[in-house]
């Protein structure tokens, strides 16, 4: 059964193998020929009219505005809009994308229209937008918009989630922004297909849907088995293993058993791991192939794995490759990394799209290729590239991959596209504007070392290119700068999100300190100091009294000394709330914080004299902001009472809602009310130590009422999720309690987007906080994720 299968399999391969060697056939001789010669030395020629431009005898009379580093993403976007070349950019590329990723002709108006529409929607989007926060294509806040509009929300949070968990699962190695940056990529890339289609809105989002989870599914191979493979993690048996288990699973269609193989001790967890995600991922896959397809389907991701399987297994020390050997397995792998997008989603079939993608793929191989050549090179990789560096002396035969990729170029604008000046636009901008970021990334003499040997065909030709790789101009491309930006971006994020971890442990850690009430010394009043104590002393997250904190330094320059008893004070009302909350009366819990709760250590009577006085003391704390004027302090105390009164409206909400189903309006009110408030304390009280301007509080009070429903959202969700050890507290509890909360009334889905929602609400009321937002942004995303 097995050899049959393989026998099939390897048919198919052989079938693809044929056509892909017809390819690299017509290539070759056209190299050999240098047949592209004349033809792109003529194309050059006119598209160098529009790129290449002599200074007007009087530009100097034009304001000057000198062009930004084009990695400096907002700048240069502006300065592109500035000089009138924001239009023509997004055209080139967002054509280039309708090129590679929608495997598209661009003559078909069809296309025309929607590359216009695309253009004329992300210039406005990227112009009109005034704060840098809007203009930010991946903001969370911003894609779970589209996703309402959409209406995938929840498989968008499904998305996310997801994401967050294989970021986690990245071995050391290996880079977690990278295969966070390529599994979107290759969402987006199935994502587009079906936003091409014109289908009625439902249809659409069933669509949408499935192709986030098709998109993920398909793209989790890449950092899962080629990254995985690639980065030397598994032993070299290991790795023979796990390639036989894709094969078997390709060719039976079903994942054969983790047990079935061995793996060293280091590697069981992860693979354990990653089979579970593969697995699961595949069989979704599966489903969702039409039956007389999936035959197709399988067959065609046999030849995707075996072509990258053929490729990989080369070694840089063998010295015999054929130039075979080397092309036909990357044309194939390339191809196939395409046209499997769109069986993925079971699109209809499109002979165009076919043939297109097909002759496509390597070009854009050789171009990445090229520019990842010494990384490769230092990894070992056998490329084009890397053979012919190592080999070209010594091997007369091989032919040179920079001649072929012009080949390519050539092939594709004259015989793929027939002729299209759009395509011959957008391949000639990107071919040159590849020398560029190449002469850029290694420096005009490593540079030219290379081009001294791949640049060696014909000398005319090459004069030209370089010139044009010098002088050339208007050849920079969104989806680089993107890439670039979201990478950075990525990179800074997790930099951020790391720092703002340790700052919350180490201020934690601070304020643990303080915490603790002084005894009197004398016998009497000291249970109950005692009894508090017990409560400040358990691990609570401190999270109040470090948002005052870091709004009190950073965002209003107070001195930390002088908001210490302000930061007792919160906590201390905080914990007083804390142990009301749990007393029989109310939510009748008996751990807290890990441990045992105050009414359980002590009793009933006992709890609620410590919870009063609690509340008092923080109060006793206010009256020591000794370095604030008295009306400064009295505005704050004042406020701070009023405060409790909400806190205690909404608790009694939570309380009579018992057995009840309350309405979402109702749900906000009460969380607003119950746990909102203090969240408004403590990023106001701040404020209003430092006199800030009534709009700043106003905004302050905003961007809390969404932060503190979205944190008593996440608490409802964790009391489903979440664990006795996770949470120091009991699980279920509103269950137990009957209690209504986003969880009871809508499900775990929908009280996942409410959630969502707010911290859309919070994250744009940042916009008017002019202060500090770094830190509420880390704060919302901390909020979200928390997992106690
Ligand atoms: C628990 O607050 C009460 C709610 C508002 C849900 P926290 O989750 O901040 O509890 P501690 O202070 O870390 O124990
Ligand atoms: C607590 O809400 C609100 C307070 C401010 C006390 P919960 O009752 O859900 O808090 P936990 O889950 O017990 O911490
Ligand atoms: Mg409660
Ligand atoms: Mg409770
Ligand atoms: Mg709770």
């Amino acid at each position: 059964m097995r050899d049959e299968l393989k026998k099939k399999a390897d048919e198919s391969y052989r079938v693809a193998e044929y056509r892909a060697l017809q390819y690299y056939r017509a290539l070759h001789r056209q190299v050999q020929e240098e047949s592209f010669v004349p033809v792109l030395t003529e194309d050059f020629h006119s598209w160098s009219k529009e790129h290449i431009r002599r200074r007007s005898m009087f530009s100097f009379l034009l304001p000057k505005k000198s062009k930004p580093n084009s990695k400096d993403y907002h700048q240069y976007i502006q300065w592109l809009n500035y000089t009138g070349k924001l239009e023509r950019y997004l055209n080139r590329s967002i054509s280039y994308i309708y090129l590679r990723d929608l495997g598209r002709a661009l003559d078909e108006p069809k296309t025309q229209e929607r590359v216009q529409q695309a253009v004329s929607d992300l210039k406005k989007h990227l112009i009109e937008a005034t704060s840098e926060r809007d203009k930010e294509i991946f903001s969370m806040a911003g894609l779970y918009k589209w996703a309402e509009n959409q209406g995938v929300e929840d498989t968008l949070i499904w998305l996310m989630d997801k994401l967050k968990d294989v970021s986690a699962h990245i071995p050391e190695g290996m880079d977690a922004e990278q295969a966070q940056r390529k599994l979107i990529k290759i969402v987006a890339g199935v994502v587009m297909h079906v936003l091409e289609e014109e289908i009625p809105q439902a249809e659409r989002t069933r669509k949408l849907e499935e192709a986030i989870r098709l998109g993920y599914s398909y793209g989790l191979t890449y950092p899962f088995i080629d990254d995985v493979q690639d980065a030397n993690i598994l032993s070299p048996k290991e790795q023979a293993q796990f390639s036989e288990l894709i094969r078997m699973s390709l060719l039976t269609q079903s994942v054969p058993k983790l047990e079935h193989y061995e793996w060293s001790d280091q590697n069981r967890k992860l693979m354990q791991y990653i089979h579970t995600e593969l697995g699961e991922a595949f069989e979704f896959i599966k489903t969702k192939q039409k039956p007389d397809m999936r035959e197709k389907f399988f067959e065609q991701s046999y030849v995707f794995f075996q072509s990258q399987e053929v490729d990989r297994l080369k070694e840089l020390s063998n010295p015999s490759y054929t130039n075979e050997e080397l092309f036909v397995p990357i044309i194939l792998k390339s191809a196939c990394s395409r046209l499997i997008v769109r069986s993925v989603i079971n699109a209809d079939e499109d002979e165009g799209f076919n043939n297109r993608t097909f002759y496509y793929g390597i070009y854009n191989q050789l171009a990445d290729d090229f520019t990842d050549m010494f990384d490769d090179l230092a990894a070992g990789a056998v490329t084009p590239y890397t053979y012919y560096l190592k080999y070209h002396n010594q091997r007369a035969d091989l032919i040179n991959p920079f001649a072929l990729y012009w080949t390519v170029i050539f092939n594709l604008i004259h015989h793929v596209y027939q002729n299209d000046p759009n395509v011959r636009e957008v391949i000639l901008d990107r071919a040159i504007n590849g020398l560029k970021r190449a002469k850029e990334r290694l420096g005009a003499e490593k540079y030219n070392e290379v081009m001294g040997i791949f640049a060696t065909g014909n000398p005319a030709f090459n004069d030209m290119i370089q010139q044009l790789a010098d002088k050339a101009d208007d050849v920079d491309f969104f989806d680089k700068l993107l890439r670039d930006h979201m990478l950075s971006m990525m990179r800074e994020e997790r930099k951020e999100r790391e720092a703002f971890s340790e700052m919350i442990k180490s201020l934690r850690a601070e304020i643990n300190m303080f915490l603790p009430i002084q005894t009197s010394g004398a016998n009497i009043g000291e249970l109950v100091v005692e009894a508090s104590n017990y409560s400040l002393e358990q691990e609570g997250k401190r999270l109040r009294p470090i948002i005052t904190w870091v709004m009190a330094t950073e965002s209003y320059r107070l001195e930390k000394s002088a908001i210490i008893p302000l930061l007792k004070s919160l906590e201390y009302m905080h914990t007083a709330s804390l142990i009301y909350d749990d007393l029989p009366s109310q939510d009748n819990a008996s751990i807290r914080r890990g441990s045992l709760t105050l009414h359980h250590v002590y009793n009933t009577a006992v709890a609620e004299i410590t919870a009063l006085f609690l509340t008092q003391k923080a109060i006793e704390e206010q009256t020591f902001l000794n370095e604030f004027d008295a009306e400064t302090v009295l505005k704050l105390v004042r406020y701070s009472a009023k405060s409790v009164k909400d806190m205690c409206q909404g608790q009694i909400m939570d309380l009579e809602s018992k057995g009840k189903s309350l309405s979402v309006e109702q749900l906000n009110a009460m969380c607003f009310y119950k746990t909102g408030i203090a969240f408004e304390v403590s990023l106001l009280m701040p404020a209003i130590l430092a006199r800030a301007e009534e709009a700043e509080l106003e905004a302050l009070k905003k961007f809390a009422r969404h932060a503190g429903i979205a944190f008593q959202i996440k608490d409802d969700l964790l009391d489903v999720e979440g664990s006795l050890e996770s949470l120091g507290k009991p699980a279920r509890q509103d269950e137990t309690n009957d209690s209504s909360t986003f969880v009871s009334v809508l499900g775990k889905g929908e009280a996942k987007k409410e959630m969502w929602r707010h911290y859309c609400r919070a994250m744009e009321a940042l916009q008017n906080i002019p202060r500090n937002t770094a830190f509420l942004k880390h704060l919302m995303n901390y909020i979200l994720n928390r997992d106690n």
